[in-house]
């Protein structure tokens, strides 16, 4: 599969005025393949906005190399195949929605014909036929982000990348945005879509890549990043030298009562620790402890400030 997305070895320093420099994004590698949703999270000023500006090429970056559909970052032809939506989209509040989306087809220079129909299809798609007519200081923040994917969509783009397309929406915008990202995977487009809202990621992405403090900590499918697994078993009654015998086994044993919890990696430890309680101990569970997306994240950040 073609990638849509190839970035090696990048790296942007921002210089301060005291001649203090920051590494914003340290040595960054990972590729996106065509057709899928990539999920960028981190933390609050890990690196997202500045990597994405710089696949835009609207920051240079300081080293490295980034090919974004086949092109060199920036490239002109690339880019009318890309869509970008900004962490804060900002729009004319005195327009109408639709106003808004005719304003941005007649950049992409649409005749009145085309783009009559093209706002009707957009209008539809982000679920705001209904209030097309309003001005946008009348929508709600979930509203705006919708007209601002809608525009995003005008020149039926390739590549859609957004900087936290849900953030501050509710539960109920940000589902309805999922959905959408979906709707545009089917449609066989690449969505690179940068957020902390863990949840939102773990239910639409494809591949995610985390990032804290510039640098990649973890890249991989879903499946991958979350099977990472722990097992949680639990004994009663364990002989004395037991615990003992099982902390090789085990990240960490304890013994509260009569009972006795025994945390161990997912697979072959768990065989181990059970083979060794018989006739020492009496088997309460076995539970395997599923890992989301978020604890892996809280883990992997704090890690990191150690
Ligand atoms: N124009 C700039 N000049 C100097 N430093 C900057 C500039 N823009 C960003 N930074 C710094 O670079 C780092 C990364 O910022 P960036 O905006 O890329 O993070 P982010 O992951 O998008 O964060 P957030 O989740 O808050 O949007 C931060 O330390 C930030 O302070
Ligand atoms: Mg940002």
């Amino acid at each position: 599969m073609a990638e849509a997305i190839v970035v090696q070895g990048l790296k942007k320093i921002y210089k301060g005025h005291l001649g203090d420099s920051v590494a914003a994004v340290d040595d960054l590698n990972f590729q996106v393949d065509q057709g899928e949703i990539f999920g960028f999270i981190g933390p609050n000023g890990a690196g997202k906005t500045t990597t994405i500006k710089m696949l835009l090429g609207l920051l240079f970056p300081s080293s490295g190399k980034i090919t974004v559909l086949g092109k060199p970052a920036g490239d002109i032809e690339a880019k009318k195949r890309i869509s970008y939506l900004p962490e804060s989209p900002y729009f004319y509040e005195h327009m109408t929605g639709i106003e808004v989306l005719d304003f941005y087809c007649k950049l992409f220079k649409m005749d009145s014909a085309s783009r009559k129909r093209r706002i009707g299809e957009l209008l539809e798609q982000v679920g705001l036929t209904k209030d097309g007519s309003r001005s946008l200081r009348q929508y709600s923040k979930g509203m705006l982000q919708r007209i601002g994917i809608a525009q995003s969509l005008i020149n039926e783009p390739d590549l859609l990348i957004y900087d936290e397309p849900t953030s501050g929406l509710d539960p109920i915008a940000h589902k309805d945005i999922q959905d959408l990202i979906l709707s545009l995977k089917k449609q066989g487009k690449t969505v690179f879509v940068s957020s902390h809202q863990l949840t939102d990621i773990e239910s639409v992405c494809d591949k995610v890549a985390i990032i804290n403090r510039g640098q990649l900590v973890k890249l991989g499918t879903m499946q991958e990043l979350l099977q990472i697994g722990r097992t949680v078993i639990t004994l009663s009654g364990p002989k004395d030298g037991f615990a003992d015998e099982v902390k090789p086994l085990a990240e960490r044993v304890s013994v509260e009562g009569e009972f006795m919890r025994v945390y161990t990696e997912t697979g072959e430890n768990v065989n181990k620790v059970l083979d060794a309680s018989r006739g020492k101990a009496s088997l309460v569970s076995v539970v395997p402890q599923k890992q989301t997306l978020e604890d892996l994240f809280v883990e992997i950040v704090r890690e990191g400030r150690k």
